[in-house]
C-alpha cells in the first residue's frame, strides 16, 4: 500500500468589508502613501469594526466558504483547529466556538498559537494527524483580528495588519501529493522585538498599565525585518537543497506577507521569478495567521494538480519555517 500523505483537498477565505487605504492612515497618522507602498508594498487592508466580534467571526465565515464550495457535510469533519495570535476572549477556545458554529458537531477542537507562523506551524500538525491515519478531514483556519491589539496612532505598527481569515482542508492522498518536507525553527531570544508586553499571564492589565499603552503590538521594526528576512531566505533555499529543487521544479512561493521587501528577497534567494510569487499584500497587509492560506484563496485558480510550491512564514518569538508542498487539485 502507498504511503498517506496530507493533501489540501479545499480552500475557503473571508476579509471583512471595511477597507482602510493608505490615505485614511494620512489623516490619522504622521505618514504618506509614497512611504508605506515603497517600504512596505501595502496600499490598503482590511479591518472588522463591529464591536463584538472576534476572530471567530472571520473563523467561521472563511470556514463556511469552503464548506459551501467544496459541498462538505460539517458533521464529516474530525479536527477543527484554528490559528491565531488574537483568540476571541482568554480561557475559552475560539476554536470550539467556531467548530460549533459552522456545524462541526463531531469534531474535536483547539487553538494554534505561533504569531505569523501559526499557519504554516498548523499545515505541520494538521498533516502528521492525517499522515497517522487517526483522522480523514482536518479543517485548518488561519484567523487573525489584529485591529483588537494595534494603537491606531503609532505609525510603525499601524500601517501593517490588517484583519483576515483563511480555511484550508487537509484529507488524505494515494498519489503523494500534499506535504512533503518541512523545517520549523523557534528562538525565543527574539521575544523582546515583537510582541504585546501586557495583557498576557506576566502582566496582567490593571488600570496603571493601561495608562502605558503597552497592550499594543510593539515592534523593533529594523530587526525583525533583519531576522526574516535572513531566516525566511535560509530555510527555504535548505528545503529546496534537500529536496534537490532548483528553481525551475518550483511553481510557486507563497511566502508570509509581512513586507514586499521581506518576501522578494527570499524570492531572490531561490532564484525565483515575479510571476511564480503569490503577493496579496498590497490588498490586505499582515495579516498574521491568515497571510498563506488567503494566498492559496486568492490564488486557487491558477493552481495546479503537482505544482510544486514553496511555503515559507516568519514571526514573533520568533518563529519561523519552509514546507516543501505539491498541490493536489486543479480548480
Ligand atoms: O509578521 C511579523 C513580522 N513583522 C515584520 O516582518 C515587519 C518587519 N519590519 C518592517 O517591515 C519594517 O522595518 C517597517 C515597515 C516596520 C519599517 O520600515 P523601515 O524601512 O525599517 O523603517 P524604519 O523603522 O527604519 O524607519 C525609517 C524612518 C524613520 O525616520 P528617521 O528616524 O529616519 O527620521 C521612521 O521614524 O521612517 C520613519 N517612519 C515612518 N515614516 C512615515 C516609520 N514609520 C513610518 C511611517 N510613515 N508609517
Amino acid at each position: 500500500m502507498s504511503k498517506i500523505t496530507a493533501a489540501i483537498t479545499a480552500v475557503g477565505g473571508y476579509v471583512p468589508e471595511y477597507v482602510l487605504t493608505n490615505k485614511i492612515l494620512e489623516t490619522m497618522v504622521e505618514t504618506n502613501d509614497e512611504w508605506i507602498t515603497s517600504r512596505t508594498g501595502i496600499k490598503e487592508r482590511r479591518i472588522l469594526k463591529e464591536d463584538g466580534k472576534g476572530t471567530s467571526y472571520l473563523a467561521i465565515k472563511a470556514a463556511e466558504d469552503l464548506i459551501q464550495k467544496k459541498g462538505l457535510d460539517p458533521k464529516e469533519i474530525d479536527l477543527v483547529i484554528v490559528c491565531t495570535a488574537s483568540p476571541d476572549m482568554k480561557a475559552a477556545s475560539t476554536a470550539a466556538y467556531t467548530a460549533t458554529e459552522i456545524g462541526a458537531v463531531n469534531a474535536f477542537s483547539y487553538d494554534l498559537e505561533a504569531a505569523c507562523s501559526s499557519f504554516l506551524f498548523g499545515m505541520s500538525t494538521a498533516s502528521a494527524y492525517i499522515e497517522s491515519g487517526r483522522y480523514k478531514k482536518i479543517l485548518l483556519i488561519g484567523a487573525d483580528k489584529n485591529s483588537s491589539f494595534i494603537n491606531y496612532k503609532d505609525r510603525a505598527t499601524c500601517i501593517i495588519f490588517g484583519d483576515g481569515a483563511g480555511a484550508v482542508l487537509f484529507e488524505p492522498n494515494e498519489e503523494g501529493l500534499g506535504l512533503q518536507d518541512e523545517l520549523l525553527r523557534s528562538n525565543g531570544e527574539g521575544r523582546e522585538f515583537l510582541q504585546a508586553t501586557y495583557g498576557g499571564s506576566s502582566y496582567p492589565i490593571n488600570k496603571d498599565t493601561f495608562e502605558e499603552g503597552k497592550h499594543y503590538v510593539f515592534q523593533d521594526g529594523k530587526t525583525v525585518f533583519k531576522n526574516a528576512v535572513f531566516n525566511m531566505a535560509d530555510v527555504a533555499e535548505k528545503i529546496m537543497k534537500r529536496n534537490d529543487l532548483v528553481n525551475d521544479d518550483i511553481a510557486w512561493l507563497a511566502a508570509h506577507q509581512a513586507n514586499k521587501r521581506i518576501i522578494d528577497a527570499t524570492a531572490n534567494r531561490i532564484k525565483l521569478e515575479d510571476d511564480k510569487v503569490m503577493m496579496n499584500i498590497q490588498r490586505y497587509g499582515n495579516t498574521t495567521s491568515a497571510t498563506l492560506p488567503l494566498l492559496l484563496f486568492d490564488y486557487e485558480s491558477q493552481l495546479k494538480k503537482g505544482d510544486k510550491i514553496i511555503f515559507a512564514a516568519f514571526g514573533g518569538g520568533f518563529t519561523w519555517g519552509s514546507i516543501y508542498f505539491k498541490w493536489a487539485y486543479n480548480s
